[in-house]
């Protein structure tokens, strides 16, 4: 192997990364302490405050399914819009379409899986439904002029079925592409997913034509693999990774899905390893602290817990101050 080839992170300095917060939303749809408007756009507003400028903020879903995102209208027609600040919600049908539209969203995700089995439970549909459900909504978005994005739920693994095969991933990101949509974002919903993984659905998408720019990845930190999946992806050309500030997270439908990966895990990752993202450490804290306070959790992330670090000095940075934390 060739040293260029064992570099887990040949991106030069400059080569921007692309941080797309989904604590807002995935964070919260599985928590069971439910959280007050107000708190809501007061976590939104400190993740705009950190530099994150994607922030999933809600989820335009049936309130039965999600009862702790039901409030997506109110929120969204609340929530001060910041210049510069992309705020996509989820979509599954015209009817979240038609909610967004009032409540003055500009971007939005549909959501399939790779499996049937995952689908089917989760949005009740099978694969091919999901497609001609979401056909109109994109379409509908595309003459907005919104911006769309796409996942591909369980791409590593279902919680039902089981194994999932990256060109099975693969086939549904290059249908929903087909529907017209920025970019797609393949989800290790259970995370299960290990860097070879990774390397096989990119490797697979670029043979099907999908441009590497396209492609975002959705990692959840369940068995401890998704900062190594990060640097795998990043080993192949990809620049854009969700993460949830404070590590929350999970889909109900997704029976053990833990945290996503967690936005200051991520930052620290970047910014030790010289990577731009323009998102800022001390201000992701505070949001992770705010934040799982509210839900009356502990902050369990590992860089939650142990705080940045200043080579300058060889001091923690950002930790909790006993005044903060009291
Ligand atoms: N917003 C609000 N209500 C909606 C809705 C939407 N986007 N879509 C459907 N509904 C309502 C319907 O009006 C109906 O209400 P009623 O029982 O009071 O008449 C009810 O939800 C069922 O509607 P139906 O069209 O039959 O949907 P369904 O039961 O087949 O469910 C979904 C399909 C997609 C709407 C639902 O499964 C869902 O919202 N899933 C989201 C799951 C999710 O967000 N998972 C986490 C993200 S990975
Ligand atoms: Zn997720």
């Amino acid at each position: 192997m060739t040293a260029a080839a064992a570099d887990p992170s040949p991106a030069t300095p400059a080569e921007r990364v692309r941080i797309y917060e989904v604590g807002p939303r995935d964070g919260l749809q599985n928590e069971a302490n439910p959280v007050p408007l107000g708190t809501k756009l007061r976590y939104l507003e400190m993740l705009a405050d950190a530099g994150l400028r994607e922030i999933e903020a809600t989820s335009f879903v049936a309130p039965s399914a999600i009862p702790q995102l039901a409030d997506a209208d109110e929120l969204m027609a609340a929530l001060p819009r910041r210049p510069g600040v992309r705020y996509p919600v989820l979509v599954p049908n015209l009817r979240g379409l038609a909610r967004a539209e009032a409540a003055g969203v500009d971007a939005i995700a549909v959501f399939t899986a790779a499996t049937d089995a995952f689908t089917t439970r989760n949005i009740r549909m099978t694969i091919a439904e999901s497609l001609d459900a979401f056909a109109p909504v994109l379409a509908r978005a595309f003459a907005l002029g919104w911006w769309r994005r796409g996942y591909v739920s369980a791409a590593f693994g279902c919680p039902y079925s089981g194994a999932v095969a990256p060109e099975a991933a693969v086939d549904v990101a290059v249908r929903l592409l087909a529907l017209g949509l920025e970019e797609v974002c393949f989800g290790d919903t259970i995370g299960v997913g290990v860097p070879p993984q990774v390397q096989a659905i990119t490797a697979r998408a670029v043979d099907a034509g999908i441009p590497l720019e396209k492609i975002a990845f959705h990692f959840h930190d369940t068995r401890g693999t998704a900062l190594a999946n990060v640097a795998a992806a990043m080993s192949v050309g990809i620049r854009c990774f969700d993460a949830s500030t404070g590590g929350t997270g999970g889909c109900p439908y997704a029976p053990g899905a833990a945290g996503n990966l967690a936005t200051e895990d991520l930052v620290y990752f970047l910014d030790a390893s010289g990577l731009d993202h323009g998102v800022d450490l001390d201000g992701v804290l505070r949001a992770a602290r705010f934040i799982t306070d509210a839900l009356g959790k502990p902050l369990a992330t590992k860089v939650g817990q142990a705080g940045g670090w200043d080579p300058a000095t060889g001091a923690a940075t950002g930790r909790a101050t006993a005044r903060e934390s009291a």
